[in-house]
């Protein structure tokens, strides 16, 4: 398989690279256009193609005779022998809004003046495109673009594309002209389907439907989904408005019964303008995440006929239309592994280790399987090449396996036969399996944790009477902590006087900073210096609550891949914080400590620390320095590299310097005793 970074342009620097690039191109094609699946991720395929088309435009004189970079479908499209009404176009692309400036200014020229109709903007949906031929009402043939002039008959699909009906409320004469494509929930149901047939699944909805529309003999059939961006008059039948505009020929579409792009969540927009139209398409950008199917840009065209007209054709695309680009969300790497974690619950929860990918800037190494029949459902193999998608802020997926490209001898994704966690019985009666023990497994190893010194710092609450109270049902969660009563408190710990104690410490522990607090949840990456940070950046837990992704970003040290889980999380333990807030317990961060930190010594400075602390630091372990180093300012790494400011280092018994002293050196990082940096954050100690 071959990946690149998504956004490196590539640079073939002579024939021999454009040719070998050429035949890349080809055979990801044929690939693509045999059994559905490429050999290359959409966004290499396209970098290939972008690199061939380059090396052609600086060499127009040997540019290859059958270079796919020239055909419709890249030159592979399968070439039926049905004659299209009209040929069936491509479309031209644009990747940032100075394209669709230049795109404006080419089509003013054309024109003679700039558009006075305005502009369509709809979503490209990322299918399979086909024409289907209605006479009098009855849908009679479905017929696929092949080289744009001759397609082959699909008509066995009649019946299984939503949107396209087989009868029409109307008697209309007409060939509707549009996408087909499965939905995510079809393309899940299609590949449980192709699974239960011992068939090969899909890697990914696309190839999924090009595949499913040229499958003439399967013994069951798939449900898919049409959208019409555009019709045409058949057989000499006038039925769409004389001279009418796109929007009003796919409006008269929609009222014969057809579905079309207006009805996507995306929509079809009539603006006046381009600056509008580019409006839009951030506007369909923005929304594509939360899309039922995969779009992958959005299409403007040119809004009146007769506009349309004078724009013309080339010979692959039309002039008066115009595709832009969003950036490739799904590209292929391989499964590493498959590491499964325990929840809250005892729910066990796997997750896909990948060989770190590119997707639309930021770099994907982990991605969500739900459950041991979604790992089946996808087949998953470990060295499997799999397709990957994500998305805006969405935690990314696992599409499926790329199951042509298998290495021999892989063996399927081990589901866990004994509890990851504790070891005990596993309970598989639902699809998410859980450990036996249910919250009894991971619950006690939690709340002893939240118990702990640096956060709720419940002094006499260990492991016995954690395990106690957890096994008599009397603690779920952290949050049920605060409303123990004596008496159950009695009964856990044995002893009233016990209880009495507990009682004092749980109730001191209800105006603990929130940093603490929110670290006793255990959210998953956040350990003590992430909960600080993160307490800090946004003073309340309302507002950690009301962060999405892209809030959770500015946190330091809060990347792409790890802010849609943590408020994925955060979302996740809405009722316990709810009980929290309820029991009184404290939900803000200290301002004084935030801005005192902001004004402080290291403020801004990352200090890294090594050896046994000595003179006033004496005792302070690791995690306590690192909270010492927080409150004045700065940010605790933990190995020395170009960004350290300060190395502590105190002396080894040996004398001898230690390896990060030694590097600290070498870089020129300022080296600190633990006396000096006791001094320099003396304000602090307290
Ligand atoms: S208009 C003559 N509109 O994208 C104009 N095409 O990459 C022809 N596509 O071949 C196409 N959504 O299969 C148009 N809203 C849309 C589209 C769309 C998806 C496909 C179509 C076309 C391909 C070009």
């Amino acid at each position: 398989m071959t990946t690149l970074p998504a956004d490196e342009a590539l640079s073939l620097s002579s024939r021999t690279e454009y040719e070998v690039t050429l035949q890349r191109l080809r055979w990801a094609s044929r690939a693509y256009y045999g059994d559905g699946d490429s050999s290359l991720d959409d966004a290499t395929y396209d970098q290939l193609r972008r690199a061939a088309l380059d090396w052609e435009a600086e060499h127009p004189d040997d540019v290859a005779a059958n270079s796919p970079t020239g055909q419709v479908g890249d030159g592979a499209a399968p070439i039926g022998d049905i004659a299209h009404t009209t040929r069936l176009l491509s479309l031209d692309n644009v990747f940032a809004p100075d394209g669709l400036v230049a795109w404006g200014a080419s089509l003013q020229r054309r024109l003679g003046r700039a558009p006075v109709g305005g502009f369509t903007v709809e979503p490209k949906l990322d299918g399979a495109a086909i024409a289907a031929r209605y006479r009098a009402g009855r849908l009679v043939q479905v017929i696929t673009r092949g080289d744009g002039t001759h397609g082959e008959d699909v008509s066995h699909v009649i019946g299984t594309i939503d949107g396209l009906p087989e009868t029409l409320p109307v008697s209309a004469t007409i060939e509707v002209r549009g996408e087909v494509l499965f939905t995510q929930a079809q393309f899940e149901t299609a590949n449980e389907v192709r699974s239960a047939h011992g068939a090969q699944v899909f890697a990914n909805p696309r190839n999924g439907a090009a595949g499913t529309l040229r499958a003439k003999d399967r013994p069951y059939r798939l449900q898919m989904t049409f959208w019409a961006y555009g019709a045409v008059e058949l057989d000499a039948e006038a039925f769409l408005p004389v001279g009418g505009t796109h929007a009003e020929v796919l409006a008269a579409v929609a009222d014969a019964g057809v579905q079309t792009t207006a009805a996507t969540p995306a929509g079809l927009h009539v603006v006046a303008s381009l600056a509008q139209a580019q409006e839009k398409v951030d506007e369909i950008a923005a929304l594509r995440p939360s899309l039922p199917f995969g779009i992958d840009g959005v299409v403007i065209k040119v809004n009146d006929a007769a506009e349309q007209e004078a724009a013309g054709f080339g010979s692959r695309f039309p002039h008066w239309a115009i595709a832009f680009k969003l950036p490739a969300i799904e590209r292929q790497t391989v499964l590493e592994d498959v590491v499964w974690e325990v929840g809250r619950t005892g729910v066990l929860a796997p997750t896909a280790v990948l060989t770190p990918v590119e997707i639309d800037g930021s770099t994907v190494s982990r991605a969500t399987l739900h459950n041991p029949s979604d790992i089946r459902r996808r087949d998953l193999h470990l060295g499997d090449t799999v397709t990957v998608y994500k998305a805006g802020d969405i935690i990314p997926r696992v599409q499926a396996a790329v199951v042509h490209r298998r290495p021999e001898g892989a063996k399927e994704v081990p589901l866990p036969e004994a509890c990851p966690n504790c070891g005990g019985e596993i309970d598989k009666q639902q699809e998410r399996w859980r450990c036996a023990k249910g919250t009894a497994c991971a619950l006690p190893a939690l709340i002893e944790y939240a118990a702990g010194r640096e956060m709720l710092d419940i002094d006499g609450l260990g492991k016995t009477y954690v395990k106690a109270l957890v096994e008599s049902g009397d603690v779920a969660d952290v949050a049920d902590l605060f409303s123990l009563s004596l008496d159950q408190l009695t009964a856990a710990s044995g002893s009233a006087k016990r209880a009495a104690k507990l009682a004092e410490q749980i109730e001191a522990a209800k105006s603990r900073p929130l940093s603490r607090i929110f670290c006793a949840l255990g959210v998953l990456g956040t350990g003590r210096s992430m909960s600080r940070r993160i307490a800090r950046h946004f003073g309340d837990f309302d507002a950690i609550r009301q962060a999405d992704a892209t809030a959770m970003q500015a946190v330091e040290g809060i990347g792409t891949e790890k802010a849609p889980v943590i408020v994925e999380q955060v979302a996740a333990l809405a009722p316990v914080i709810d009980k929290l807030a309820a029991a009184g317990v404290n939900m803000t961060e200290p301002q004084e400590s935030a801005e005192a930190s902001a004004q402080g010594p290291l403020s801004g400075k990352v200090v890294v620390v090594t050896g046994k602390m000595t003179g006033p630091l004496e005792g302070r372990g690791r995690s306590e320095m690192n909270a010492l180093i927080e409150k004045a300012g700065g940010r605790p790494g933990s190995s020395v590299s170009a960004k350290t400011a300060i190395l502590v280092a105190a002396s080894s018994a040996s004398g001898k310097p230690s390896s990060k002293a030694v590097k600290a050196q070498e870089l020129g990082v300022e080296v600190l005793a633990p006396e000096a940096f006791a001094e320099l954050v003396a304000d602090y100690l307290a």
